[in-house]
Formats: C-alpha cells, sequence, structure tokens
C-alpha cells in the first residue's frame, strides 16, 4: 500500500519533483528547528540517516538494519514505501526523581521501508522523534507473511560522527559489566562501549549517545568501525541470534542527547519521554529515603555474610541500626547476608541461596516488626550470583514475604563474570549462560519488578543491566548500581579514582539513579587504606549523584563521630522539585542545585577530580526579592584527597539572594555541599 500523500509533502521540500529513479528523501527536524533529520536509500538501496544541527552535519549517512540468523539480512533493496509525520507537547508528573514534571516536546517521522521481493520483501518501519536537545529513533517491525519471529544475528545500525571529538567510555563485551574505569580518549580512539558514551566535539558540541525502553531485546554496545564510524551490536545469547521475538515488535529507541553545554546534556529527560508512562498506577507506597545498612562491614570487613563468628547480619546488631535509623531519620536498614546460602562458593555460582529461609542468628520475623514499631523499613537483599534458574524458581515466595513482613524495598545482586549469568536450559536441569545485558537477563529484571510491584516491593539491582529510563514505567524500579560505586574504595588498591565520580555524572548517571553508597565519613577503606576523597566531597557526592534511595554507607558509629556531617546527610533530600547543573565540565568536576520537593529550600553541591579549582557560583535559581540563609560544608584550608588533610573540612553561614555569586574553592579530591532556605 503506498501511502504517498504525506511522503510528497514532504519529499517536496527536500528533493525536487523530478527525481522518480533517485530515492526521494523524507525530512523532518526539531521543535526549535536546530535538528534537521534526512532519511533516504543509498545507491545499494540501503536505508541510511543523517543528522545536522544548526546548519552543520552531525552524523553523517549512516545505515539501518538487521542481520538475520536465518534469512538474507534486513539491509538491502529497499524503498522508502511512505512516511507519516506527527507532534506532540506535553507535561507529565514524576512520582519522584530529579524534578517534579517533564515536557515532553517532539516532531516524529514514521518511515515505512519495504524491501523489493528479491531480497525478501520485508517490511521495516523506523519512527524518528526530534526533540530540541536529541533524537531518539526505533525499528518497528509490523505483523507481515512471510516473517513470524524476528531471529535477529545483529543490528547494522550505524552512527557515524561526522566531527573529531574527545569520547568518555567503557569497554562493551568484556569481563568486567559496567564496573570500569572510565576511559577518555578520541573519539576514533573508542573500540566497543557501553551506553551512555559521551563525547564533546571540537566545537564544543556535548553528545550522549544511549538507547531508551530496553524491554524484551539484547542491551546495545556501540562498536567503532572505522574512523568515527559507529555500529549498534547486541548482547549476546545462548540461543544463537541475539534477540528472537515474534511479530509485530518495536525495538528500544537508539537515542543521542545533542546540547551545546554538559548542562544540557545531563538535565535532559531523553530517554524517560521516549518511554511508556507508568504502568504500575498509585506508587505512593514508593518511597524515597536515605537508609543505613548492615554492609559496609562485609564490604570492607571485619564482618561476614556467611554464618560464621563475624556474621554481619544478627538480629542484635539489626535491632541496633533499625534504633539509630529511628533516631536519625533513615528511612531503611538495609540487611544483606541474613539468608541461607552465603556459606558457599557464591560468587557466580549461587546454588545454595535460599531467599525465604535465615541464618539461625537472624530473626526475620523479630527484626521486621521491631522495625515496623520504630517506623522503619528493612530493605531486603537477594544476592543470586548470577543464578537466576536458583532465583526465578523463588522468585514469587522470595517478594511475598517481604511484602507480608513490610520490607518495602529489596536490593538484589549478580555478582558473576559478563557473560556468567545462569539462566534455566532448555531440557530439565541444563543450564544457559546468558550475559548481564542479553535479553534473557533483560526479560529476568522485567519479571522481578513486576513481581516486587504485586507486593508494593521497589527494587535496587546491582550488578545490573543498564537503566534505559524504565523508572518512568515501573517507578518501583528506584535505582541501580552498573558502575564501580563506593565498594571500590573498600578495596585500596580498586580504590576510584577522583575524577571517577565527575566523570560518572556526564555518563553513567544519564541513564539514570545509582546507587552509589555514599557517606563514608572515616574516609578508610580495607586494613584502614585511606580513600581518594575529601571530607567535604562525601557530603557533594549526595547532590552529584541522583538516586531516590541514598545511603549512608559507613558504621553507624563512624557515622555518628562526625554530627556535622551527619546533620546535612539527615536534612538532604532524596527527591527534588527541580535540578540544575549550575557549574561544570565532563570528567572535571559538577556542582548541581536542586530545589526540594516539598519546602523552598534549595541544595547546593558536588564534587571535584583531583585537580583544586576556585569556582564563581551564581545563584541565580533563587527567587527575586527573598534573602536566603545559606549553610555551608566545604573543603577546608589545605585540604586533598592525598594526605590526612582529606580530613580537613570548613563551616560557614551566609546571606545570599538571587544575583549573588560565591567563591568555592574544591581541593584536590574535593566537594561540598550548601542549603540554602528562605529567611535569616
Ligand atoms: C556486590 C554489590 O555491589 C555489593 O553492594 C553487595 O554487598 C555484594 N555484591 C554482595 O551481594
Ligand atoms: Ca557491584
Amino acid at each position: 500500500m503506498l501511502r504517498l500523500a504525506p511522503l510528497a509533502l514532504l519529499a517536496a521540500a527536500a528533493a525536487p519533483a523530478a527525481a522518480q529513479q533517485a530515492p526521494a528523501p523524507v525530512t523532518a527536524t526539531s521543535p526549535d528547528r536546530s535538528l534537521v533529520l534526512t532519511v533516504t536509500t543509498d545507491n545499494d538501496a540501503r536505508p541510511t540517516w543523517s543528522l545536522s544541527r544548526k546548519g552543520k552535519l552531525l552524523i553523517a549517512p549512516s545505515k539501518l538494519g538487521f542481520l538475520m540468523a536465518d534469512r538474507v539480512g534486513l539491509q538491502r533493496g529497499f524503498r522508502i514505501e511512505g512516511s507519516e509525520t506527527a507532534s506532540a507537547d506535553s507535561r507529565w508528573e514524576q512520582p519522584w526523581g530529579e524534578r517534579r514534571f517533564v515536557r515532553d516536546q517532539h516532531n516524529e517521522l514514521l518511515v515505512r521501508f519495504r524491501q523489493h521481493e528479491s531480497w525478501g520483501g520485508h517490511a521495516m518501519n523506523v519512527r524518528f522523534r526530534l526533540f530540541d536537545d536529541g533524537i531518539g529513533f526505533r525499528y518497528e517491525l509490523p505483523e507481515q507473511e512471510g516473517l513470524k519471529t524476528a531471529k535477529i544475528a545483529d543490528e547494522i545500525t550505524e552512527f557515524d560522527i561526522a566531527a573529531e571529538g574527545t569520547a568518555w567510555w567503557i569497554a562493551g563485551g568484556e569481563w568486567n559489566r559496567y564496573e570500569q574505569v572510565y576511559q577518555q580518549t578520541p573519539i576514533d580512539a573508542v573500540s566497543t562501549a557501553h551506553t551512555p558514551i559521551t563525547m564533546r566535539l571540537a566545537d564544543g558540541t556535548h553528545l550522549a549517545f544511549h538507547e531508551a525502553a530496553l524491554v524484551d531485546y539484547a542491551g546495545m554496545w556501540l562498536k567503532r568501525v572505522e574512523g568515527r564510524k559507529f555500529r549498534a551490536t547486541l548482547a549476546p545469547s545462548s540461543q544463537g541470534p541475539r534477540v528472537v521475538r515474534d511479530l509485530p515488535f518495536a525495538t528500544p529507541w537508539r537515542t543521542i542527547r545533542i546540547s551545546d553545554d554538559a548542562a544540557g546534556l545531563v538535565e535532559s529527560d531523553l530517554e524517560l519521554n521516549l518511554n511508556e508512562p507508568n504502568k504500575l498506577g498509585d506508587v505512593s507506597w514508593v518511597k524515597p529515603m536515605k537508609y543505613i545498612g548492615i554492609w559496609w562491614g562485609m564490604i570492607r570487613g571485619p564482618w561476614s555474610w556467611a554464618e560464621g563468628p563475624n556474621h554481619g547480619a544478627t538480629t542484635e546488631r539489626t535491632k541496633q541500626y533499625i534504633d539509630f535509623a529511628a533516631k536519625h531519620g533513615f528511612g531503611g536498614v538495609l540487611v544483606e547476608g541474613w539468608n541461607k546460602g552465603w556459606n558457599s562458593n557464591w560468587f557466580g555460582h549461587g546454588d545454595a541461596y535460599s531467599f525465604t529461609e535465615a541464618y539461625p542468628d537472624f530473626d526475620l520475623k523479630a527484626v521486621t516488626d521491631y522495625a515496623r514499631k520504630k517506623g522503619v523499613t528493612l530493605i531486603g537483599h537477594h544476592e543470586t550470583g548470577g543464578n537466576i534458574a536458583v532465583y526465578e524458581a523463588q522468585l514469587d515466595d522470595a517478594m511475598k514475604l517481604y511484602g507480608q513482613l513490610g520490607v518495602r524495598a529489596v536490593k538484589t545482586g549478580y555478582v558473576a563474570d559478563a557473560g556468567g549469568i545462569i539462566a534455566p536450559g532448555a531440557t530439565p536441569g541444563s543450564k544457559a549462560m546468558e550475559w548481564h545485558d542479553g535479553q534473557r537477563q533483560v526479560q529476568h529484571h522485567q519479571k522481578v519488578v513486576e513481581t516486587a510491584a504485586k507486593y508494593k516491593v521497589a527494587v535496587n539491582p546491582h550488578e545490573p543491566v543498564k537503566d534505559t529510563g524504565l523508572r518512568r514505567t515501573w517507578p518501583n524500579w528506584v535505582a541501580r548500581e552498573g558502575a564501580r560505586g563506593m565498594e571500590y574504595n573498600a578495596w585500596g588498591a580498586f580504590a576510584n579514582n577522583p575524577d571517577h565520580e565527575p566523570t560518572l555524572v556526564y555518563t553513567r548517571m544519564l541513564s539514570g539513579p545509582m546507587d552509589y553508597t555514599p557517606g563514608v565519613f572515616s574516609l578508610k577503606g580495607a586494613e584502614d587504606v585511606p580513600m581518594t576523597s575529601t571530607l567535604a566531597k562525601q557530603l557533594g557526592l549526595y547532590l552529584a549523584i541522583y538516586s531516590p534511595i541514598q545511603m549512608a554507607a559507613d558504621f553507624i558509629e563512624n557515622l555518628e563521630a562526625h554530627p556535622r556531617e551527619l546533620a546535612f546527610v539527615k536534612q538532604v533530600p532524596t527527591d527534588w522539585a527541580e535540578s540544575h547543573l549550575i557549574a561544570g565540565a565532563v570528567g572535571d568536576y559538577a556542582i548541581f542545585a536542586r530545589k526540594d520537593r516539598k519546602s523552598a529550600d534549595w541544595y547546593v553541591g558536588g564534587v571535584n577530580d583531583g585537580t583544586e579549582r576556585t569556582l564563581t557560583l551564581s545563584f541565580d535559581f533563587l527567587d527575586p526579592g527573598k534573602t536566603y540563609t545559606a549553610t555551608i560544608w566545604k573543603d577546608g584550608d589545605g585540604a586533598t584527597y592525598l594526605t590526612d588533610a582529606r580530613r580537613n573540612i570548613a563551616y560557614d553561614t551566609i546571606k545570599v539572594k538571587k544575583g549573588d555569586t560565591y567563591k568555592l574553592w574544591l581541593a584536590p579530591g574535593g566537594g561540598a555541599a550548601m542549603r540554602v532556605t528562605p529567611g535569616r
């Protein structure tokens, strides 16, 4: 069926009507017209797309299509059969997040490609959405004769970046999932990267490539083919084809955030806008909160997850932590190692886990009753060792138990090397090895989140699949790990460099909330190895790394020993009306101003890399005509992450109003935090 009318209209603007044989390009623009998309077919009748910004080529003609496992690929012999356009401008509200309201303003172009019979005659649609701050597109394979089940060997989606620049990235397809040190290289020195991958072009344009709505599909890596041309490649599957899907279906959106500056990149809601609205209805049971936990004691020692003389999760200690949480207003207490299964070799195996049976020195009913009385929730824990066969068999019972006992959130874990997820095989008792970001594991996470929602439990996976904005659709998916977190600072030689967190802000954090677990005031890892952070940076992390659940990770004795720092953690919200990056550069530093959702207070702060710097912050974000009091925690004189001076912290209280500026010195490895309250 030809849909000539809309195509003719669009093509008329872009190409002469006489071009009968030549492919007619289809174009679309962003609402502000800064982005211009062109979709066409090349000399070999391969679908291509390209993008320019402010009149300059940004993505040179790049191919679209698939390699298939059971037939000739969907890559040649296509013609554009028709196209449709649409526009939208709406606002939606987040139940929790970095900002309460999100604007979704875009122009849409749906291009219908049809392959010549000699190449299979397949129909392949590509839907593009253009926003002022970026673009997303996805494939939609409609119901059709001759293709009932797509067995996708790989994608051939290309991104040919037209200009030189720098990239910040971690490698895809390596043994370590996402917990890598970020690399900063020229774009043409990237190998295969996970997304988000962030780039700054020579003219200052900032780009971040990622995906949105990764559902029942394999995660996308970007493989550099030559020069600055990248191709999507999908995480492998034990099945052979990387994705198997019945038609009709749509792929995740392939996205690019595009901005003149770092703030535009960080503040974009592109991927959230490309996800489906909330499917859970009333989610008032999903509570943003701060929490403490029986955790640091295992990560840095001397406690153990497993039963034994140093067992961390005892009834007595859990009650002590609940008391501390209640006294200081923490909403939750994470308890790891309460359930059976840790005594064996759990890393990458997970055969012995029970998710419902406790070790004898832990009384789950007693501690949850105690927590309830004190107005605190336990945060449950499901470490799987990557064995989703064992976990899925118990999943419903495990979530039901937490739900019944009033455990409102669970941290899950998949500690196994990449490719080491153990899924049930095709025959009883057999195993199928999968990737943390392969289609099977994507399906698994979906199942966990939906099962948890049934029992009103929120989920925070560690060793997860990357976030792609699915918190919009399932708001009980509150956070994930998915990068090197604080735990690395417990492990001496593996400690994060001071530029790690100011890199995360512009890379990992573009995908969604991270359970980084800040708040180690002792600044010491195992065997007292000093951390690469000043004390003030531990507070700045609460503003730099967003999550609706934020831990204060240290032992409670260490938290209590720092009353002024603890006072900040007690105050800082985890749910915001607005968030703005007010100063920052990729990989160097990041200072945010965030407005509390429940009051007129603002919180300002963030993190620095290893180079000291002085910033002039502007209080432009404040309401005009009001005076505010700013309470400040900042690096003290001579502070540096390199020596004991990492503990030097200074406090200040000043009056500020809109238009005022403030000179802030950030130590090497430093940070800062302030609370800005209306009134004197
Ligand atoms: C690794 C996680 O990142 C950490 O937080 C957790 O304590 C251990 N796995 C054990 O589950
Ligand atoms: Ca981890």
